[in-house]
């Protein structure tokens, strides 16, 4: 008999801290004797980190709004099909640093309401949520300084510029009443320690 694994989401603006969030939370689960497995998106098996380097690097306009719904769905389609739903049905604790909420927000408001648009494909080939998102909400200037001072090549988004991260900063703390139920909102604009300590608080309630 296997049980059913938990399956939790972090979804924030670039420079959120949500990578080391989930990062440490990945290692104090691993402590109390959890199988943990720690991914992220665009990516997370071998064919969706291709992907990943289609939409993350080049030129802001390399894409339309139109392809990168379809693009960001395949690579989660594949993610799902091969770490996602083995590990949950395993009995595991899946992390997963951003999921469908990030394509509501990025691909669904950036250029125009898509948004109709990512939730009917949502539907059609992903067909499933998070038990649990947490949301680190960041104050924009400072989340896209910390972001561009990474100085990677992995930059589409972040040269959107502020207006975009300030755009999709609203969106996500409306997505999180929207879906209230599995929303946790934790303000970010503090030290590490003390966004963790909220952070193991929620998801210790939750594995209870
Ligand atoms: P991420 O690796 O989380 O970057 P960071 O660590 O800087 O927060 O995400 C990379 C970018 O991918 C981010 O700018 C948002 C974008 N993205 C989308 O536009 N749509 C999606 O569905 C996902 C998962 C990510």
């Amino acid at each position: 008999m296997t049980r059913p694994g938990l399956f939790l989401t972090f979804e924030g603006i670039d420079g959120s801290g949500k990578s080391s969030q989930a990062r440490l939370l990945a290692d104090h689960l691993r402590n109390l004797g959890h199988d943990v497995v720690l991914t992220r998106e665009p990516g997370g098996s071998a064919g969706a980190e291709e992907i990943r380097s289609l939409v993350l690097e080049g030129d802001p306009d390399r894409w339309s709004a139109e392809t990168e719904i379809l693009l960001f769905t395949a690579a989660r389609r594949d993610h799902l099909e091969r770490t996602i739903e083995p590990a949950l049905a395993a009995g595991k604790v899946v992390i997963c640093d951003r999921f469908a909420d990030s394509t509501r927000m990025y691909q669904g408001l950036s250029r125009g309401d898509l948004r109709g648009l990512v939730d009917q494909l949502h539907r059609l080939m992903i067909g499933r949520e998070p038990d649990l998102t947490v949301l680190i909400d960041m104050d924009p200037e400072t989340g896209l300084a910390r972001a561009k001072g990474r100085q990677g090549t992995e930059e589409r988004f972040e040269d959107f510029g502020l207006d975009l991260q300030q755009k999709m900063r609203a969106g996500f703390l409306t997505l999180a009443d929207e879906f209230a139920d599995r929303f946790r909102v934790i303000d970010g604009n503090r030290d590490m320690d003390s966004v963790a300590r909220d952070v193991t608080d929620i998801v210790t309630q939750a594995l209870r």
